[in-house]
């Protein structure tokens, strides 16, 4: 099982990779989570990862495939979120692990919007949350490790901005590159998180046909 979730910022992506990667412990690769990792370890390499995404812009190919291929290399069944997000980071994936769905996630800019805002994270364990959907028990404080929550850096609304501009100008080409696969499925992202999940393990299972 070689999946990949593809959507704007906000569309619930890595919410619903943790829930399906969980239940069917197919391993889970964030590329948001292994940049921002690469950030922490503080090298010439992870200073140059944090100024692309400050600026709300894509890691270069070259760097992000490497990260990525790497662990895609140890895993047979994999789960990824967020790669690719350009049409050469899906021709070397193609190369190296074919894909058998594409997950695209749909959701409106109101919604993008609103969910981005109310993201908090906790820089301790990573865990998100959302002050209207999924609040931590007491209010900014984290659940698993008692930090204080806090707000991403590029979820500031300039660099909202800017990452949905990118979005749409270097990840929505890929939405044809897809189809022609066959590989691609439509996945309607604008509800609850269980009703989305729920919805996600239909099109996995092959009980729902939301293909082109
Ligand atoms: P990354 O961390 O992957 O960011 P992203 O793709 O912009 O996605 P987000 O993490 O913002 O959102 P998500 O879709 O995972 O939503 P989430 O589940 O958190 O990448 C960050 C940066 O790294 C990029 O901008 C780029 O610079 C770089 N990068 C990454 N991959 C790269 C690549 N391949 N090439 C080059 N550069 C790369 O949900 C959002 C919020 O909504 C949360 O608060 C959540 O609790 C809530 N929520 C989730 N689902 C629902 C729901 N159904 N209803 C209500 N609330 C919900």
């Amino acid at each position: 099982m070689r999946i990949s979730f593809l959507g704007p910022p906000g569309s619930g992506k890595g919410t619903q990779a943790e829930r399906l990667s969980k239940e069917f412990g197919i391993p889970h690769i964030a590329t948001g989570d292994i940049l921002r990792d690469t950030i922490r370890k503080d090298t010439s390499l992870g200073k140059k990862v944090k100024a692309y995404l400050g600026m709300g812009r894509l890691v270069p190919d070259d760097i992000i495939t490497e990260l990525i291929l790497e662990k895609i290399d140890k895993a047979e069944d994999f789960l990824i979120d967020g790669f690719p997000r350009t049409l050469a980071q899906a021709e070397r994936l193609e190369k190296t692990a074919p894909i058998g769905i594409l997950l695209f996630f749909q959701v409106s800019e109101a919604t993008i919007v609103s969910r981005l805002a109310q993201r908090r994270i906790c820089p301790s364990c990573g865990r998100v949350y959302n002050l209207t959907s999924d609040p931590p028990i007491i209010a900014g404080v984290c659940d698993r490790c008692g930090r204080s929550l806090i707000v991403r850096e590029d979820d500031r609304e300039t660099t909202v901005k800017r990452r949905l501009e990118v979005y749409r100008g270097e990840t929505l080409p890929l939405i044809e590159y897809y189809e022609r696969k066959g590989t691609l499925r439509y996945l309607d992202a604008e509800g609850d998180p269980d009703t989305v999940y729920e919805k996600i393990k239909r099109i996995v299972c092959g009980d729902d046909n939301s293909e082109v």
